[in-house]
């Protein structure tokens, strides 16, 4: 039986009947669906709707539905069923008889669809925590045994100054670290309970919805039942947040197939996660990391389509709202399926440590340290900057780095330099420099490292992130 039949005179047209039905990627709510009928099952009885006796019994038909659906999935090829909860309604009629309809009462799908997309959403996020706590490990791990090996950092693609690998890889920990704090936050605006809401104007039957929204481990329900039946803010805001995480992830990829070039040198690309050409013999290819990039586009893709979906619609339930399902859920598969993958790549990658330390010590990388150490000796920046610049000048046309430039000849250059300019020069001397909190002088990345952990653990721990 439809859930609607009574008004109609003709049937649907099959094309369109087909066409509107939900059912083949709503089967996924199923879980929640059972779940949150539960919950909406016994406040029926506490509100006298509903005995004892039917209450059992319904609750016993939706455990045999979810018992069934995980034993022989066939049971879900169910090629009549509007949505998710029309066949739910319709197997618990068959199991239990007409007192199955009696689940309905009070009720209307605009609210149940919106608590479990809420509940689905809950779900990922979960998932994505832990998922990314041990992504974050990976890097952390690598950090902690990169000791004091360095690499150049660029600005402008361009070599800039040595930093400590570890503290290169602190900066990713960050991104990913605000991506889980993102997800915290939405967290908390997805955890809240529609059940109640009604179609729009609220449920016609005195429902306990505090008791609801504590069944279904809401912080407590909506405050407002046209809002609460029309919202989508909490998956915008979700897959805005792993479009966020899949661009961070789309800009690592990118790196390490720009290090693991010939060019660079500094990634050794793991077998497992690599490819062969069909033509080329040497080829070994980044295809892991090309696919992340070019998933990122498709999560991206994902958040317009539903903003662009929710920014025309009149309060409150539009059947456009449907059309959000696909998007969330493939932004959340799509996110979730990466990070195993790459957390796998993170671990067993190798780092060509002596060509990041040798490139880290050549390409005048220790210029800015040497102005500096003009600046200490009293020369206002701007001329410091400009004599290194004139050094480094010299250093190119006799192809030699600064450290090799005789003292006789930086002297005509200002005469500030002294004899203690050469040592300070070296890549140990370079990276002490930069001894602000933030920065890559070792003492300070040691205390980041141990300070980016902390926020690591309290990740898996499920407390609310601080980030700093
Ligand atoms: N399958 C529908 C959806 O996902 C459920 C809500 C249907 N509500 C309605 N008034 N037709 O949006």
């Amino acid at each position: 039986m439809k859930m609607w039949s009574g008004r109609f005179r003709q049937p649907l047209d099959p094309e369109f009947e087909k066409w509107q039905r939900s059912f083949p990627y709503d089967r996924r709510l199923l879980p929640f669906e059972l779940e949150a009928s539960g919950a909406h099952a016994r406040a029926l009885e506490r509100a006298g709707i509903l005995t004892a006796a039917e209450l059992t019994s319904i609750l016993t038909g939706l455990d045999t539905i979810g018992n069934k659906a995980e034993s022989s999935p066939e049971f879900l090829n169910d090629l009549e069923a509007e949505d998710v909860h029309h066949f739910v309604e319709k197997q618990l009629a068959a199991i239990i008889g007409t007192a199955g309809y009696k689940l309905h009462t009070g009720r209307s799908r605009n609210e149940q669809i919106a608590t479990e997309l809420r509940l689905f959403v809950r779900a990922s996020v979960d998932t994505l925590q832990e998922l990314l706590a041990n992504w974050i490990d990976a890097f952390l791990t690598r950090a902690e045994k990169a000791g004091g090996e360095a690499l150049p950092a660029y600005t402008h693609l361009q070599p800039a100054e040595p930093v400590l690998v570890a503290h290169w890889l602190l900066a990713y920990v960050e991104m990913f670290l605000r991506d889980a704090d993102r997800l915290a936050d939405c967290r908390k605006r997805v955890n809240l309970c529609p059940l109640g809401s009604g179609a729009v104007a609220g449920a016609t039957l005195t429902l306990n919805r505090q008791v609801m929204a504590a069944e279904l481990g809401f912080d407590g329900p909506t405050a407002n039942s046209m809002d609460a039946t029309s919202d989508r803010d909490f998956a915008i805001e979700f897959v805005n947040s792993l479009s966020q995480l899949a661009l961070h992830l789309s800009r690592w990829a990118e790196e390490m197939i720009l290090f693991s070039t010939p060019a660079y040198g500094f990634v050794e690309l793991p077998e497992p996660y690599s490819t062969g050409s069909s033509a080329m013999p040497q080829k070994k290819n980044p295809d892991l990391l090309e696919l992340v990039r070019g998933k990122a586009a498709r999560v991206m893709g994902c958040a317009t389509t539903l903003q662009t979906l929710v920014k025309g619609l009149p309060l409150a339930y539009n059947k456009d709202l449907q059309e959000t399902q696909e998007p969330l859920f493939d932004a959340s598969d799509t996110v979730i399926s990466m990070l195993p993958l790459v957390t796998g790549w993170m671990q067993t990658v190798e780092f060509n440590e002596d060509r990041m330390n040798q490139a880290a010590s050549t390409a005048f990388m220790n210029a800015w340290a040497a102005a500096a150490y003009l600046v200490e000796r009293g020369v206002p920046s701007r001329l410091a900057h400009e004599a290194i610049g004139k050094a480094v000048q010299l250093a190119v046309e006799r192809g030699c780095d600064l450290q090799k430039l005789p003292l006789a000849d930086l002297q005509e250059i200002h005469p500030s330099f002294d004899a203690a300019f050469h040592s300070r020069l070296s890549l140990a001397e370079v990276l002490a420099l930069h001894d602000v909190p933030g920065g890559t002088a070792p003492r300070h990345v040691k205390r980041a490292l141990q300070n980016a952990r902390e926020r690591a653990a309290s990740l898996r721990a499920h407390e609310p992130l601080v980030v700093r």
